[in-house]
């Protein structure tokens, strides 16, 4: 009996031992050692630019429309156009000559032309709306050249990409942003102030995501870029949009940090009856599975759910939820917020009786809520940026902050360490997809200095 008992707790202890080492099985990427005498670039100050010359690179669907803002902006030189095509670098120029502006030097004819302009000596900033692939590539030569970068998202596409970018950023003491539009929309603008000044509670889960059917645009990218892209690669392939704004309210890198992350992937069907629809192909290879979902889990023990589906036939969604221990906010489908007894300000609240988060509060309620935190940022700017546009105005606010803290020699509100995290889970989810969703380690990619910065500020 003795010996039965022995043998089952000998069992019991191996179990145990064996499951917690599981546990602890979480694949690692490497991390680079950051070279001697290099530090962080966290709320890196540089040279005022009362004027700053800008060059563009990538000039398809999106890049003409920041040129365009850019004209709304004062202080801003707009320098050279570049893209492969002459057509595009004419046609923007055209409409620079149509608003008043002197026309841009053009450069065009191959890939490899941008190297021109990132040596271009009277440039301050080189703003990239490429392809995927080409961003990295082009990020580290322009800081290299002397440049500040910003680039469209995502910014970079595998681990190397992104340690580059960083260490570029480091030993150049060049800003490096990445061109993450949403951060800067109305709601979350100001679900970001109601967190910061305590609306919601401590936030405990977020969720966001990238989910909008492409089929109206499939054809429309330049080579077939991204569609190739999906074909060839499993895991969530545009996590910045529905990412950032969730990590700027659980102070990513400014007090926590991402620790791990798990995927798990549905089959993809819809994009391979597309392709089939189309052109006859029976595509065997396609790689980005249908839907996307990760979750990820924080040093201070948060939780954030990430969703990617370009393929479905579904309403356009970012999600954008915020659980909080006071309260909630959600923007898709319903714009709302709900909050715990007592937390609205009672002038808000008069006409309401037993308002909790039970319920969303009534619209009024909330229209008033949205008026009362309205962001700085926004109460400057929204007239403005609602005239001019670019996704309703933010694309705006983004273009107008970015020049607003070079100008006056700012931290800018997005560093490459938030570029980083928010493109990292590009090459990890693809990581825990082929393993059979395994965790897989998120690095620290300020190495060691996550925890320096108390919160989120935008420079003023
Ligand atoms: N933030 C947003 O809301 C948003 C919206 C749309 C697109 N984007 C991003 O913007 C980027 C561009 O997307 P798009 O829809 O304009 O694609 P697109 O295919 O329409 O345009 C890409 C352009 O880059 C040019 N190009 C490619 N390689 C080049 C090179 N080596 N040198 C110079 N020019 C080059 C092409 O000729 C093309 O004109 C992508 O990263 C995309 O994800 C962001």
């Amino acid at each position: 009996m003795k010996k039965i008992l022995f043998l089952f707790l000998a069992g019991f202890i191996a179990m145990s031992i064996s499951q917690q080492s599981e546990a602890q099985n979480v694949i690692k990427t490497p991390v680079p050692e950051r070279p001697a005498g290099q530090t962080d670039v966290l709320e890196l100050r540089t040279g005022p630019l009362p004027i700053v010359r800008v060059a563009f690179i990538g000039l398809g669907m999106r890049g003409p429309g920041a040129v365009e803002r850019m004209t709304h902006i004062e202080g801003v030189e707009i320098i050279a156009l570049c893209d492969v095509e002459q057509k595009n670098t004419e046609k923007v120029n055209k409409m620079l000559e149509k608003r008043g502006f002197p026309k841009a030097q053009e450069f065009y004819g191959d890939t490899s032309v941008w190297r021109k302009v990132t040596a271009l000596p009277n440039v301050d900033l080189i703003y990239v709306a490429t392809d995927w692939k080409s961003h990295a590539t082009i990020g580290v030569q322009a800081m290299k050249e002397g440049k500040h970068v910003a680039i469209e998202v995502p910014s970079a596409m595998t681990m190397d990409e992104i340690w580059a970018l960083v260490n570029t950023s480091e030993q150049t003491r060049k800003h490096c942003m990445q061109l993450e539009n949403c951060v800067y929309d109305f709601f979350e603008l100001t679900t970001l102030n109601m967190v910061q000044q305590g609306l919601l509670g401590e936030i405990v889960h977020g969720e966001g995501a990238y989910i909008h059917g492409l089929q109206p645009f499939w054809n429309q990218y330049w080579n077939n870029w991204r569609m190739d892209y999906n074909r060839k690669h499993r895991g969530d392939l545009y996590p910045t949009h529905g990412f950032g704004p969730v990590c700027q309210a659980m102070n990513i890198h400014r007090g926590d940090k991402l620790n791990y992350l798990v995927s798990v992937d549905a089959k993809q069907l819809s994009s391979v009856n597309f392709i089939k629809e189309k052109t006859g192909e029976e595509v065997k290879d396609f790689r980005n599975g249908e839907h996307t979902s990760t979750l990820i889990s924080t040093e201070k023990g948060k939780s954030i759910l990430i969703e990617h589906n370009v393929n479905s036939p579904r309403p356009y969604s970012r999600m954008y939820q915020l659980t909080g221990t006071k309260g909630f906010a959600n923007k898709y489908p319903v714009q709302g917020y709900a909050l715990e007894a007592g937390e609205i300000d009672p002038a808000i609240a008069a006409n309401h009786e037993n308002l909790n988060a039970h319920s969303f509060v009534p619209d009024d309620v909330r229209k008033a809520l949205m008026q009362k935190y309205k962001h700085p940022i926004a109460k400057d700017i929204e007239e403005k940026a609602k005239q001019v546009g670019g996704h309703g105005g933010m694309d705006f606010i983004m273009d107008y902050r970015l020049i607003y803290c070079l100008q006056k020699g700012l931290p800018l509100d997005m560093d490459v360490y938030d570029l980083a995290e928010w493109c990292s889970l590009i090459p990890l989810t693809e990581i825990s997809l082929d393993n059979s969703s395994s965790p897989v380690e998120i690095p620290d990619f300020t190495r060691g200095a996550w925890n320096k910065l108390d919160g989120l500020k935008f420079a003023e």
